[in-house]
């Protein structure tokens, strides 16, 4: 493998609070270690259409604090071609780049493996997501961040779900991967969560009822995570109204505003470090690995391990949300 000069950025997928944190980090720890950094736009889609342009120290001032990110990011079809990644590599040619750091979730992160694969570059991956759902790493960027605003949303839910006295279903997302509705429940005090990698949405609605929901309190809070094939808050609410028409259930789908705001400290420490390491990781020879925290300690990952993470989550929190909720 040929000696780093240059190196192209990129943010891919769903954008998550904290990408620009890493992008400026990468960077600037890029620049103090003497390499030339390239700003490639829109994720894959602008290496495939030649959008990169050199980057400086002053590129990344003043975008710590904020949401999104400044290289755009996209779901790119094209890269998913023989064709596309072709170009996409004449471009990194073109623009003499011999390794990338992309910043993404499991899709731009298998992406990444498939690409380096083909033509031999150096990758390495930064976990940015809001899901949480990539193996290797207790955290992803954008995972707090994105808590922070349902406790925030579910906080204030719980104001007119109190007064009212009803049964809310408030939908999260997570790519069916229920940590962010798990944990959104724990901290914001919910009655349950109901998540994709736990029995059948109708067992849990049916327990939850069960369990009478109303027999100690007159409202109640129920986080679901996001899930297409069945419907996920809506279809339960419909089955509520259907089948337990005592209950004045409501729905509210919190949506994309999760993904937006300005990151909260733990996410600008953490986009901080990995993306520092990520510039350690190419200098002491790290290929096609993806930067994760575990217990602290910054860990590396084949791309292959951390995409086909199947999310297991924490049993004992499950029956928090029951137990606390009495
Ligand atoms: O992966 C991040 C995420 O926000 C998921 O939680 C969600 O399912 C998906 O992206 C939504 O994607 P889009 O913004 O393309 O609709």
């Amino acid at each position: 493998m040929a000696t780093i000069k240059t190196i192209g950025i990129l943010t891919s997928g769903g954008d998550a609070p904290g990408m620009n944190a890493a992008i400026r980090a990468v960077t600037r720890a890029a620049i103090y270690n003497g390499f030339r950094v390239m700003g490639i736009k829109r994720g894959y889609y602008g290496l495939v259409y030649n959008e990169i342009g050199e980057f400086d120290t002053k590129s990344v001032s003043n975008i710590i604090q904020q949401g999104g990110t400044i290289l755009k990011t996209a779901r790119c079809k094209e890269f998913t071609t023989v064709e596309g990644r072709r170009a996409a590599y004449e471009n990194m040619c073109r623009h003499q780049i011999d390794a990338l750091v992309v910043i993404g979730g499991d899709g731009s992160l298998s992406g990444a493996r498939i690409f380096a694969e083909e033509y031999n570059i150096a990758i390495v991956g930064l976990p940015g997501t809001i899901d949480n759902d990539l193996g290797g790493t207790d955290s992803t960027i954008g995972y707090d961040t994105a808590l922070n605003t349902i406790v925030e949303a579910v906080d204030k839910i719980r104001d007119t779900a109190t007064s009212h006295e009803r049964l809310f279903f408030v939908e999260v997302m997570g790519h069916m991967a229920g940590y962010l509705a798990l944990n959104g429940a724990i901290a914001s005090g919910a009655e349950a969560a109901i998540i994709p990698e736990m029995e059948t949405e109708i067992d849990q609605l049916a327990d939850l009822v069960s369990r009478g929901f109303r027999k100690s309190k007159n409202s109640a809070i129920v986080l679901v995570a996001e899930n297409p094939e069945t419907g996920g808050a809506m279809g339960l609410a419909e089955r509520v109204r259907r089948e337990f028409p005592e209950y004045d259930a409501r729905v509210t789908i919190l949506g994309h505003l999760q993904r937006g705001g300005s990151p909260t400290a733990a996410d600008r420490i953490l986009a901080s470090r990995m993306g520092a390491q990520a510039i350690t990781a190419l200098i002491e020879g790290q290929r096609n690995v993806m930067i994760g925290i575990r217990n602290g300690e910054l860990v590396y990952t084949p791309f292959a391990q951390a995409t086909k993470h199947k999310c297991k989550l924490d049993a004992t929190a499950i029956e928090i949300v029951k137990m606390l909720s009495i």
